[in-house]
């Protein structure tokens, strides 16, 4: 693959998750972390849906994404309410802020668009820019969720892969601020269950007037990680005191936990 992460976070699916992605019960989770030590930095903050009801609280946090495009609407949005603060567009793997943190936090980004090797490569950049006794929060979706193609896993299942292309007009349009209506549909193209990853096409579209006058195509790579694999990479990293949440909550996970949560320091 190529060094540039493969995400499809560009164009109308920015646009997408800038109108449509705003709430969701990991913003008062990664909040508490923040509230205890700043300043943060919010890494893949995408167009801001964690970011920004922080610098409302008044948070010093900081934010940056591989993507210019969900940069740049998560600016918008923040000139919109004459918010402010450091944004910057990197990929996780080259992270090289502007100052070091005391938390460090990424909420849905491990593990997109990258190689493993990048992954552990971004392990290693969350500690070097984090202060001593500071603390890394990292999400992640366990293979297994029902939001992931477990069955892929198994090679008669993957006959059917590249799965059908599904006509965009088909898929349910929501309505933008902008009187735009958009639309979204996915695919999945392949799964390498040796190592670990999916690939997936992503069909976007733009309607005025019921006409179609944009459509993009874009793709993503996911790797899978599972929790065991995630606190060996971790340890390596060099952290230290690692608890483990499940599903966003201040609990431990369980075997019925779609996501698990990763709190670790650095000494
Ligand atoms: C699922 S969105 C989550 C955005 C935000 N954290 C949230 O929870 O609303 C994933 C974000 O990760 C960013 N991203 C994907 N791969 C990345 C990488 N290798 N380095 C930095 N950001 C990445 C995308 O551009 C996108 O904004």
């Amino acid at each position: 693959m190529s060094n540039a992460p493969e995400t499809w976070h560009y164009g109308l699916v920015a646009k997408w998750w800038a109108e449509f992605n705003q709430d969701g019960e990991e913003i008062a989770y990664f909040q508490k972390y923040v509230e205890q030590r700043q300043p943060a930095l919010d890494v893949a903050c995408g167009t801001g849906r964690l970011l920004i009801p922080y610098l409302r609280a008044g948070l010093d946090v900081d934010g940056c994404d591989v993507s210019p495009d969900m940069i740049a609407l998560c600016r918008e949005k923040m000139d919109g309410e004459g918010l402010a603060t450091s944004l910057f567009v990197q990929p996780m793997h080259e992270l090289d802020p502007p100052r070091s943190y005391r938390t460090i936090f990424v909420c849905g980004g491990f593990g997109l668009g990258s190689s493993r090797e990048q992954d552990v490569e971004a392990l290693g950049r969350f500690y070097e820019n984090l202060e001593p006794g500071g603390t890394l929060v990292l999400d992640n979706e366990n293979p297994y969720s029902p939001d992931y193609p477990w069955l892929s896993w198994r090679k008669d299942e993957r006959v059917g892969l590249p799965r059908p292309p599904k006509p965009l007009e088909k898929a349910e349009r929501r309505r933008g601020s902008d009187g735009a209506e958009y639309a979204l549909e996915s695919r999945l193209l392949d799964l390498d269950p040796l190592e670990q990853f999916a690939t997936y096409e992503m069909r976007a579209g733009m309607w005025r007037d019921g006409e179609l006058v944009e459509e993009e195509e874009h793709s993503l790579r996911i790797n899978f990680y599972f929790k065991n694999e995630l606190l060996l990479l971790l340890e390596r990293a060099g952290f230290t005191d690692i608890v483990v949440h499940g599903d966003h909550r201040q609990e431990a996970p369980t075997r019925v936990s779609d996501f698990v949560v990763f709190v670790a320091k650095k000494p």
